[in-house]
């Protein structure tokens, strides 16, 4: 099973960006527990602040599935949903806070109507549940 995990913008700075909002992991932290986690799966990992970069990674990869933050992007991007909906690869959204517990344009996803399922609000362990979901 390989599984591709795309984190959005900003996602690079976790660990100090708005510990309060999401904590004190860094996106190394979680990625290294993810691989101590699933021995057996085979992950990749990518990070991009780029829009364009995230919608490549998602209609390029040859994964079986993808585990996927698009962070802001989630609300603002039809594009990113666009990519989603254009390919076969299950796509499983997740996000460390409770988008729909925080202000009203957070509480809208483009994505969520064209991914596999959500997941959102349990810190670290979302990425944990994804990959548990994909298997
Ligand atoms: C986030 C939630 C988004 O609203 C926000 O823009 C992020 C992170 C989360 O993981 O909680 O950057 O996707």
């Amino acid at each position: 099973m390989r599984i591709l995990v795309i984190n959005g913008p900003n996602m690079n700075l976790l660990g100090s960006r708005q510990p309060e909002i999401y904590g004190s992991a860094t996106l190394a932290d979680i990625e290294a527990n993810l691989v101590a986690s699933f021995p057996d799966v085979d992950f990749a990992f990518i990070q991009s602040n780029s829009e364009g970069a995230i919608i490549d990674a998602i209609q390029t990869t040859d994964a079986d599935a993808i585990v996927l933050n698009a962070a802001a992007y989630t609300h603002t991007s039809l594009a990113v949903a666009d990519a989603v909906a254009a390919v076969d690869t299950p796509v499983i959204e997740v996000h460390l806070s409770n988008i729909y517990a925080r202000e009203e344009i957070r509480r809208r996803s483009l994505i969520a109507p064209v991914c596999r399922g959500s997941i959102c609000g349990f810190g670290p362990k979302v990425y944990e549940l994804a990959v548990a979901a994909c298997l």
